[in-house]
């Protein structure tokens, strides 16, 4: 089957053709970053307009990449949310009339549940059951998955994501949104154990999360160095700042994997991009006999490929897609939708 998937929860637009049998086919992406960077954050009239410039001539871009034209789609995937409800609604009203002008279902997608399957892209998949650990800039969270649609919450944070936490100590370091990339960048120059940040939650005898001291951390830091616009500094701290959320994500996540017998790990969403992360849960997971997964480096933030190989796994379960089929009766948006009741 060619599954058409299509991402525009935020600032974002996203497209790819997926082939059930063959895979990935082909990919494209227009990220807004450079727009909304003026602003220091996405602003969701001006996402809302840009997915409506891009949506369609992104969606001729994957089709001429793979030599394929809409009428060999069997099915298109998008996202219904969460994410800005303007956004959605450009790229659910944009997969419903093709659905409806081809005549084949359309199946809405959660976010995080494209997320937490984007590893099933990557060529050494994740097999039943894991714990995934899912760091994006909206989500910070824990899950048990026994299985395709069953997601147990085990935790999640209290009030920063982690990505977010990325964003504003870019911004305290004077640095573009989003923060992850140059973060990253900065704490690979920077020394460990140079500036000490705390570690909230770490020894908690649950698994939630809370980022918003460390950003405080981050804040006190700057405002005490002698020259916070030295570049070392700016270094250090990041190298800081890593090292606490990295500390942080992989104490938790053995714990869990501890916890729930699970020998597999899943790591995805746009902050599963950092090296640091990576390598720290590789080595923690070897120890404990344990193996990490996660999606390829190029599709760790929002993409279409994602969402559509999320259909792809549901649709093996459906025997019949006709029930997903668009009508004209009109479509959904989840604005706000928990990933436990992503099968509802
Ligand atoms: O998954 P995503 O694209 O969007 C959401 O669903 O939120 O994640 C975006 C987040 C941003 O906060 C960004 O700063 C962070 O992922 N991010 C990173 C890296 N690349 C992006 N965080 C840490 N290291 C990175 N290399
Ligand atoms: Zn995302």
């Amino acid at each position: 089957m060619l599954i058409l998937g299509i991402e525009s929860s935020c600032d974002e637009t996203g497209a790819a053709l997926y082939d059930t049998e063959k895979g990935l086919l082909s990919e494209a992406l227009h990220s807004q970053i450079d727009m909304h960077r003026l602003y220091g954050g996405v602003v969701p009239e001006l996402a809302s307009r840009d997915h409506i410039r891009r949506a369609i001539s992104l969606i001729d871009t994957v089709m001429e990449k793979a030599h394929k034209t809409r009428k060999d789609l069997d099915a298109i995937a998008v996202t219904e949310g969460p994410g800005l409800a303007g956004a959605l609604l450009v790229g659910t009203s944009v997969a419903h009339a093709i659905g409806l002008a081809l005549d084949i279902p359309v199946i809405g997608i959660h976010h995080m549940e494209g997320h937490l399957l984007s590893p099933m892209l990557a060529s050494d998949k994740p097999t039943f059951p894991f714990v995934a650990l899912l760091v994006s800039g909206g989500h910070t969270q824990l899950m048990e998955v026994q299985a395709l649609g069953q997601y147990k919450l085990l935790g999640e944070t209290l009030d920063d994501a982690a990505g977010e936490a990325f964003d504003k100590t870019a911004q305290a370091l004077g640095e573009c949104y989003p923060g992850g990339p140059v973060v990253s960048r900065f704490a690979e120059l920077g020394r460990s154990g140079v500036i000490e940040l705390p570690r909230p939650l770490i020894h908690a005898p649950n698994f939630d999360f809370s980022f918003s001291g460390l950003k405080t951390a981050v804040m006190n830091a700057i405002r005490n160095a002698e020259n916070p616009q030295d570049p070392q500094f700016k270094y250090d701290l990041a190298r800081g700042f890593v090292d606490s959320v990295t500390d942080v994500l992989v104490t938790k996540s053995i714990k869990a994997l501890k916890k729930t017998r699970c020998k597999n790990l899943v790591v995805a969403g746009g902050v599963s991009a950092n090296k640091q992360l990576r390598a720290s849960l590789e080595k923690s997971c070897r120890r404990i006999g344990a193996k990490v997964f996660f999606p390829p480096s190029n599709l760790c933030t929002d993409n279409g490929a994602m969402i559509a190989v999320a259909a792809a796994a549901h649709l093996k379960d459906i025997q019949s897609a006709q029930n997903t089929k668009s009508t004209a009766t009109g479509f959904q948006i989840k604005p706000r939708w928990t990933l436990n009741t992503a099968t509802e």
